[in-house]
């Protein structure tokens, strides 16, 4: 379980969104850089909500709902789910009450057609990013926390079979994406190698520095 974020937001001085503060986030990364673990945790931090696509599909499933048994063999084989299920899914989570105080998306954007689709949802609710986090890791970092995770948390995805396709994926169309971001001025790229804490702190002093 996650420790209690060091930081408090009275002790940061960082990007402005419209009401003063950053709110409005992506953390993006490969698989097992520890997107979910800091996504909470800056959500506490920043007092806005983590919205993580993989952990709405996993409730689905786990639901058997109508889009959980849609997305759901794309996902065992390691696979996207399709822009029109996810592009939808995001957009009616990006709708809800609880998001107007700020999000951190974790797991979307993950190809060109997701970036300009979430341009156009948040154009839409009259919004525009903060700021994007790369965290990164070595693979053989990434290689071993996958494993363990496998392990521990027993995802029906986490097979070195699934894993090596997800990777793939990662390098052939989401780590290109962080280009665009950073053309925009928005991108924070952050170590996600060390204590869990230091990686958050890491992530607000880059945040504060880039955007600030
Ligand atoms: N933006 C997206 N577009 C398409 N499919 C997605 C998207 N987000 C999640 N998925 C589907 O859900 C699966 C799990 O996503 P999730 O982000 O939880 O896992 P991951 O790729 O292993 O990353 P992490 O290690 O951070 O959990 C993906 O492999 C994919 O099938
Ligand atoms: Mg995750």
């Amino acid at each position: 379980m996650s420790q209690t974020p060091t930081t408090s937001r009275s002790e940061l001085h960082v990007h402005e969104g419209p009401e003063g503060r950053i709110t409005r986030l992506v953390i993006m990364g490969p698989q097992g850089v520890g997107k979910g673990t800091q996504a909470a945790r800056l959500a506490e931090t920043f007092g806005i909500v983590a919205i993580s696509t993989g952990d709405i599909f996993r409730a689905n499933i786990g639901g058997d709902t109508e889009l959980g048994r849609t997305a759901k063999a794309f996902i065992e084989k390691g696979d996207l789910v399709p822009d029109e299920v996810t592009n939808a899914m995001v957009r009616d989570r990006l709708g809800q009450p609880d998001v107007v105080d700020g999000f951190l998306l974790d797991g979307y954007p993950r190809n060109a057609a997701q970036v300009a689709e979430l341009d156009t949802i948040l154009a839409d609710l009259g919004w525009e990013l903060d700021g994007v986090i790369e965290l990164t890791a070595d693979r053989d970092e990434l290689m071993a926390r996958l494993a363990k995770r496998a392990e521990e948390e027993g995802r029906t995805d986490d097979t070195p079979e699934g894993i090596r396709k997800r990777l793939e994926i990662y390098d052939a169309e989401t780590a290109p994406l962080t280009a665009a971001y950073a053309e925009r001025g928005l991108l924070a790229e952050v170590d996600g190698v060390g204590e869990i804490s230091d990686v958050t702190d890491r992530i607000v002093t880059s945040l504060a520095a880039q955007l600030g």
